[in-house]
């Protein structure tokens, strides 16, 4: 969590870092703060609260200088506070850090001891006071004083640092959080990730985990690991800088929502071949010998990418005829899960940064594993663990509830099922063919139901005061459920829970009441019949039904007092339809009340800790 930016080059630093904060506001928002080297020392201000604050402080005290560091804050270590926002600063030097130090009381005692006094209850100051204490010790310069700190830490940490004996330099670290380095024109930055650089330039270079870069206007120095000359090469970015902005909408979240067609078409191009029914994905590093050999599939995740897999796993079993296991990142250590040779572990993960799925990743790998990614960042830590990789290319998801980068991940997940299905001998042409056909209909279809959005809307007004919604969905239709369930809680603070639908008599259906609203996913599938049935035992007990219906499907009209209607499209690929009237309902409930749809209490998009 939390996001760091900096600037070297002719241009004023402190608006840029802003706007680069701006931009990564949704990895932390409880602090933030900003140092500027003013060409005779660095100056730092720092706020409690959103970025807003330190903008209006910086409108009143501008900072003046063409080199900074800035960050965006989601407390770990120490309350959010203005003492704890970063930067830190130790004599000459200023840092600011996202991720965690695990030594850090080792390191705060022996640093306490030789007399250090410190002024927050943060990891990040440590940092500071190491790199002083190396330029104290003789370190050559900036470069060699972070070489040598960082050597101490362990953990996970992506830094930058100022130091007022070298203006013009910021020199940057990183070891298992992300950092980014853009070179524009007699410019270079570092950020957090992709979008915060984005309107400066495309031209970027992912550093390595151990790596230390010294970046200045004129160039970039990287130090290895092994502490020599390292080259990284740069690479040209296809996101746009207008994919980072709003464009219009009230909010990232509904652009995003919006966005939904393009993300799943995008993800499908050029992976599949219609007329042989055939998958292509090249960079999966998995032939189709592989993938025969293969004796179960094992997918990992977190939250709404766990919910994918979850939908993945139907597909899996039922299209590429594979045993299938889903886990959630968080549990794999804990429960000593088993991983052989013969797996194929699928880490499903927006940001590629998620530190839950990361440990089961390295757990899976530890044992043999191959392991694959299906990921919407670029170069992000679990593509680059993992054997091979399946990108999600829905551009970049600012809003912290993910929506685009869930049907993107079903789509992969899809297309995956069918490859597999296809390389193992027992998904015949036809069916593969109208598979895919389908998939490639779903972008049309995601269309039509966002023309939808003002029904959805005044749907919303409906829930808008009920204090629990109970989703629930059957078959493919459960994951969604789930999902629906924790959009509506992350973003509207409104208590959710989905079920299985055939589940609810085993319980649940003690709290049907009219005040307690069901939303039942409830399509003409091979489910239907049952989830009708289940729609019965709600309104038996007077419970309002939202149902989420075929289009035509008539009899729905005396069963629910809310009819949401998703085209008529194969069973297969509904999961990618159903949830988008979901995800407009939680964003229209939660924008009703007035909440920071984007930013979330208490959430950060990009989950870095366990
Ligand atoms: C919910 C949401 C989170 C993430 C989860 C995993 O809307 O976005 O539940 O899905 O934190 O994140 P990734 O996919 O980046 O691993």
């Amino acid at each position: 969590m939390c996001g760091i930016v900096g600037y070297v080059g002719e241009s004023s630093a402190a608006p840029i870092i802003v706007e680069g904060l701006r931009r990564l506001e949704y990895r932390g928002y409880d602090s933030a703060g900003i140092a500027v080297h003013d060409g005779h020392g660095v100056q730092v201000v720092r706020a409690l609260g959103k970025l807003r604050v330190l903008a209006k402080v910086l409108e009143d005290r501008p900072l003046a200088g063409t080199t900074g560091i800035g960050h965006t804050r989601w407390a770990t270590h120490g309350r959010p506070s203005e003492e704890n926002a970063h930067p830190h600063v130790a004599g000459p030097v200023a840092v600011v850090h996202n991720g965690i130090i695990e030594n850090h009381r080792a390191l705060r005692q022996e640093l306490a001891r030789a007399g250090v006094a410190f002024s927050s209850d943060t990891d990040t100051e440590i940092i500071a006071h190491l790199v002083h204490r190396e330029l104290q010790a003789g370190a050559a310069g900036l470069l060699d004083a972070v070489r040598r700190a960082v050597a101490r830490l362990s953990g996970a940490y992506a830094i930058a640092v100022l130091g007022r004996d070298e203006p013009g330099v910021i020199v940057a670290a990183r070891q298992g959080s992300p950092l980014v380095i853009g070179c524009g024109e007699g410019e270079m930055l570092c950020g957090s990730d992709i979008p915060a650089l984005l309107s400066h330039t495309q031209q970027m270079v992912f550093l390595e985990d151990g790596d230390v870069a010294e970046l200045r206007a004129g160039g970039l120095r990287v130090l290895g690991a092994d502490a020599k000359p390292a080259l990284r090469p740069r690479r040209h970015i296809d996101w746009s800088p207008v994919m980072a902005e709003r464009g219009g909408y009230k909010h990232f979240m509904l652009k995003e929502i919006h966005e939904q067609p393009e993300a799943v078409a995008a993800t499908l191009r050029g992976r599949l071949d219609l007329d042989a029914s055939s998958v292509h994905p090249s960079e999966i590093g998995l032939g189709p010998e592989a993938a025969g050999a293969l004796r179960r599939v094992y997918l990992v995740a977190c939250g709404t990418s766990f919910h994918a897999a979850l939908v993945g796993r139907y597909w899996l079993e039922s299209i590429a005829q594979v045993p299938t296991v889903v886990e959630l990142g968080s549990e794999v250590r804990y429960r000593g899960a088993l991983f052989f040779p013969d797996d194929l572990v699928v880490a499903v993960s927006q940001s590629g940064e998620t530190a839950d799925t990361i440990a089961a990743v390295q757990t899976a790998k530890a044992a043999g594993a191959r392991v694959l990614a299906v990921a919407n960042v670029l170069d992000s830590a679990i593509p680059r663990l993992a054997h091979g990789s399946l990108y999600t290319r829905a551009g970049p998801e600012i809003g912290v509830a993910s929506t685009k980068c869930f049907t993107a991940q079903l789509a992969a997940l899809l297309l995956l099922a069918v490859y597999l299905g296809r390389s193992r001998g027992v998904l015949p042409a036809e069916r593969a063919a109208e598979i895919l056909q389908a998939l490639c209909e779903v972008p049309s279809q995601m269309h039509d139901l966002l023309g939808d959005a003002d029904y959805v809307r005044a749907v919303a007004t409906r829930l808008v005061h009920a204090r629990h919604v109970l989703f629930l969905g059957r078959g493919l239709s459960f994951p969604i459920a789930l999902e629906g369930a924790l959009k509506l809680k992350e973003i509207s603070y409104v208590h959710a829970e989905g079920y299985a639908a055939g589940e609810m008599k085993h319980g649940p259906i003690a709290l049907i009441e009219p005040e307690l609203p069901v939303v039942v996913i409830c399509p003409q599938d091979a489910a239907y019949d049952k989830t009708l049935s289940n729609i019965q035992e709600v309104r038996a007990r007077e419970g309002p039904v939202v149902a989420l219906a075929t289009k035509g499907d008539e009899s729905m009209h005396d069963l629910s007092e809310h009819i949401i209607w998703i085209p008529r499209a194969p069973d297969v690929v509904l999961p990618l339809l159903t949830v988008v009237p979901l995800q407009l309902l939680a964003y229209y409930v939660a924008d009703r009340k007035g909440h920071d749809v984007d930013q979330p209490r208490n959430l950060a998009k990009t989950v870095t800790v366990e």
